[in-house]
């Protein structure tokens, strides 16, 4: 159970929703019990190249520090009757990524919308689509370490030549916690861009998200695009027994220039597991006519089918089904009294004849277990290259010395420097208060989307011709 309350915590980060700003120091545990890392050596800097293209690094300076030694008790006692949104868990419960950086893991999967933008049949296109949006949510899986909540006017950037966009992000309000990010492709492509401001329910055992805010894919030289909104996320046993992480929920993309739709359905896992981590939809066009079926899980892969054959392997498999289970017993209901547990039943997908393969998840590096379950994608996000620093804006979550020093390993230096920036801010906030000064944002503007009509953070333009003059001192 020593995790226990930390997910609290991670959920209220993942949805970016704990003040962070009661933090009290660094706790009763040392931070001496490092795991021993021996895998990979420290990367100290120098700059792969290979034909041209820079080489991304694939492991953290350092590896995670064990949570073993820290009483979730002991944490638990200094909560009571705080607010939920007020309980703020010692850095050793986070991992060294900032909010803005998490999100930018939607993009792991670019590939996906590279590739519908050369489709020319227009259902495989939403096909791609449809396998990006599921892909997007897939780095979630096993991440139970807290991002650091951005600071307000906090922003990343992220180009990646090697695969076609670039990306700009900032945090846009403190309270609710709101993120806004663009990303644009390189040879003119596509956009893509959302705000997002997860809302948070507290039920006891497991804490809710519901992923507020919408998702918007504009593919430019086909004259598309598709909206939606991202599955409802659920951390469990917040409070006792190991943590797990569902999504659920449905997705509609919507191809706004026809009002052609894929619905997709993030499944419960309900009582005995059977639908664990499952995702299951279809394309239908304006006449409500079903093109094809989309199914897979979302920590594993998804395909694509035709309908009629999706109907009749349906039909063969509950006739299966039903023989087996008067052969078998069903299991005797579960003591379930302490915890939610993830059912242990983990089958893989089983491929329909003639279907076709959408998208696969890639398997995290070795060492990902020591360094917070990261994939590949999220070990390179805080690199700072040399000559990087020349060129960032001053607000870029990689110039943060308390995520830096997390990274680095050096806990009690990231408590310190966690303390001090979220004080700057606070002061920085009094100090506008007094003055009754407004905050302005910097490359983001409220608006509303065009598409859905909806309250949304558009991109202002002009943040790559790097004029900083009027940056905040944020850290
Ligand atoms: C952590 O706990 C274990 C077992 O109680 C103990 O042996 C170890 O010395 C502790 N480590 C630290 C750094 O306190
Ligand atoms: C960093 O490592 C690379 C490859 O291991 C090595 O060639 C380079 O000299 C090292 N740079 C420094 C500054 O130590
Ligand atoms: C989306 O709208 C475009 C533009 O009208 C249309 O050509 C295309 O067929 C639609 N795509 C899908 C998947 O329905
Ligand atoms: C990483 O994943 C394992 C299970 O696969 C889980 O037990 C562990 O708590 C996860 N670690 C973090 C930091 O989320
Ligand atoms: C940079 O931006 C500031 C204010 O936003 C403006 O006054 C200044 O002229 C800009 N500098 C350049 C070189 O564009």
């Amino acid at each position: 159970t020593q995790n226990g309350l930390s997910l609290i915590c991670v959920c209220l980060s993942v949805l970016g929703l704990d003040s962070d700003e009661s933090y009290e120091g660094t706790s009763e545990a040392s931070f001496k019990d490092a795991v021993v890392y021996d895998g990979t050596q420290r990367n100290n800097g120098s700059l792969p190249q290979e034909n041209g293209i820079r080489k991304h690094r694939t492991t953290l300076p350092a590896p995670m520090f064990s949570r073993n030694n820290f009483s979730v008790w002991g944490i638990l006692k200094k909560c009571i009757g705080l607010e939920l949104s007020k309980i703020t868990m010692p850095i050793v419960f986070n991992e060294p990524l900032s909010f803005l950086q998490r999100i930018t893991e939607y993009m792991e999967h670019t590939y996906l919308i590279n590739k519908a933008c050369l489709l020319s049949d227009s259902i495989e296109r939403m096909q791609a689509v449809a396998a990006f949006a599921v892909s997007a949510v897939a780095s979630q899986w096993d991440r139970t370490g807290k991002p650091f909540n951005p600071l307000l006017g906090e922003t990343y950037e992220l180009t990646r030549e090697d695969h076609g966009y670039r990306l700009i992000s900032e945090q846009v309000s403190h309270h609710p916690p709101i993120s806004a990010f663009h990303a644009e492709s390189l040879v003119g492509d596509f956009v893509f861009h959302g705000s997002i401001y997860p809302k948070l329910k507290f039920w006891g055992k497991s804490v809710e998200a519901e992923p507020k805010g919408t998702i918007t894919l504009e593919l430019l030289k086909h004259g598309e695009v598709y909206t939606w909104t991202n599955p409802f996320c659920c951390v469990h046993n917040v409070i006792l027994g190991k943590l797990w992480i569902e999504q659920y929920g449905t997705v509609e993309i919507l191809n706004h220039s026809t009002g052609d739709k894929c619905v997709l359905n993030f499944k419960p896992c309900g009582m005995f597991g059977k639908e664990l981590h499952r995702v299951e939809g279809y394309i239908q066009d304006k006449s409500k006519k079903k093109h094809c079926v989309i199914y897979g899980k979302w920590t594993e892969c998804m395909w694509s089918v035709d309908s009629q054959t999706y109907e009749a392997n349906k039909k063969a498999e509950k006739k299966g089904d039903s023989k087996k289970q008067k052969s078998q017993e069903e299991p005797e209901g579960a003591d379930n009294d302490d915890a939610d547990d993830m059912p242990e039943v983990q089958e893989t997908v089983a491929m329909i004849p003639g279907s076709t393969l959408l998208w696969r998840i890639s398997s995290r590096p070795q060492h990902s277990a020591k360094m917070y379950n990261f994939t590949n994608f999220a070990m390179s996000l805080n690199e700072l290259e040399p000559g990087m620093q020349d060129h960032l804006a001053p607000t870029d979550c990689r110039l943060r010395p308390d995520i830096r020093a997390m990274e680095n390993g050096d806990m009690d230096e990231a408590s310190r420097e966690k303390e001090r920036l979220e004080e700057k801010q606070r002061s920085a906030r009094k100090d506008r208060s007094k003055d009754e000064e407004e905050w302005s944002t910097r490359w983001f503007q409220s608006g509303t989307n065009p598409y859905t009509s909806s309250q949304d953070w558009l991109y202002t333009g002009g943040y790559f011709d790097r004029n900083y003059s009027d940056l905040p001192v944020i850290y």
